[in-house]
């Protein structure tokens, strides 16, 4: 958790704070506190994820400004399509509105939108849009912004698993081939770095599924604050608790 001097500072002063060398190359979020943050507040839950983007606008922006290479959100689950009904719709309502209002700050910003997820199922105009936004940042090559989009990490790995075995029995691969490397790049993932640090907002202590290959060696960041009250100020302050962590490996460091 930060110490009381970090948490004292302005976001400019922890944003100046961020040591350029030793960046987390990949960002993963899991958003979540919309619905309580509206509950809190009487207001509807759809309320709670419009406000949501909002976060998502200013921590997109920030890691374009902090030079964070790769962000991942978690937007939307497997497990996401057993809320109501209007609740789901309106979700992916909102995914097109962002999409559709966003192209023109990801193209200024130089962002290469990226998806990971089975696209398959969702909606056609949510799918139109992705691969319109997708095809249209394409050649962008700034930050990658990675949407977690019908995700599950067992899912991920079982189609892994399917294709390794089809490539295998095409004699593509022999068992000798079949390591971690050769892993990661039959997974959505592929091509890009495991993720350095996962934030999760809201106070659950869980994974919901999310990146199970790719978190193995992450450094974690739990706030209790709502994903709608999540600011640059926390984003830069788990940044900074990130550069203070020694990272092992599941080695000894000696000193
Ligand atoms: C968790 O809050 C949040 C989600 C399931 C969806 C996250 C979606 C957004 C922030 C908006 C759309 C995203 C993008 C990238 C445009 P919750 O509803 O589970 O909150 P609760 O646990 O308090 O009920």
């Amino acid at each position: 958790m930060p110490s009381k001097n970090v948490s004292l500072k302005t976001e400019e002063e922890l944003k100046q704070a961020i040591n350029q060398e030793k960046l987390p190359q990949h960002v993963a979020i899991i958003m979540d506190g919309n619905g309580r943050w509206a509950k809190k507040r009487l207001l509807t839950r759809v309320m709670g994820h419009r406000e949501g983007i909002k976060s998502v606008r200013a921590i997109v922006e920030a890691s374009v400004e902090v030079k964070i290479p790769v962000l991942t959100l978690y937007a939307f689950s497997v497990e996401n399509w057993s809320r109501p009904k209007w609740e789901v719709n309106t979700l992916m309502k909102l995914l097109v509105e962002y999409l559709r209002k966003e192209l023109a700050k990801m193209m200024n910003h130089n962002i290469r939108l990226m998806s990971i997820g089975d696209d398959s199922k969702l909606p056609d105009p949510v799918r139109d849009e992705l691969h319109y936004t997708i095809g249209q940042t394409g050649q962008n090559k700034g930050m990658i912004l990675n949407l977690a989009l019908n995700y599950s990490g067992h899912q991920e790995i079982l189609e892994a698993t399917k294709k390794i075995a089809i490539d295998f029995k095409k004699g593509k691969i022999q068992e000798k081939d079949i390591n971690e490397e050769l892993f990661s790049q039959y997974l959505f993932t592929h091509g890009l770095p495991d993720p350095d640090l996962l934030i999760r907002t809201s106070g659950e202590m869980r994974l919901s599924n999310f990146l199970l290959w790719q978190l193995a060696y992450a450094e974690f960041w739990i706030t209790p604050i709502l994903w709608p009250d999540f600011s640059r100020k926390e984003f830069y302050q788990a940044i900074l608790s990130y550069q203070t962590r020694q990272r092992r490996f599941g080695r000894v460091i000696e000193e």
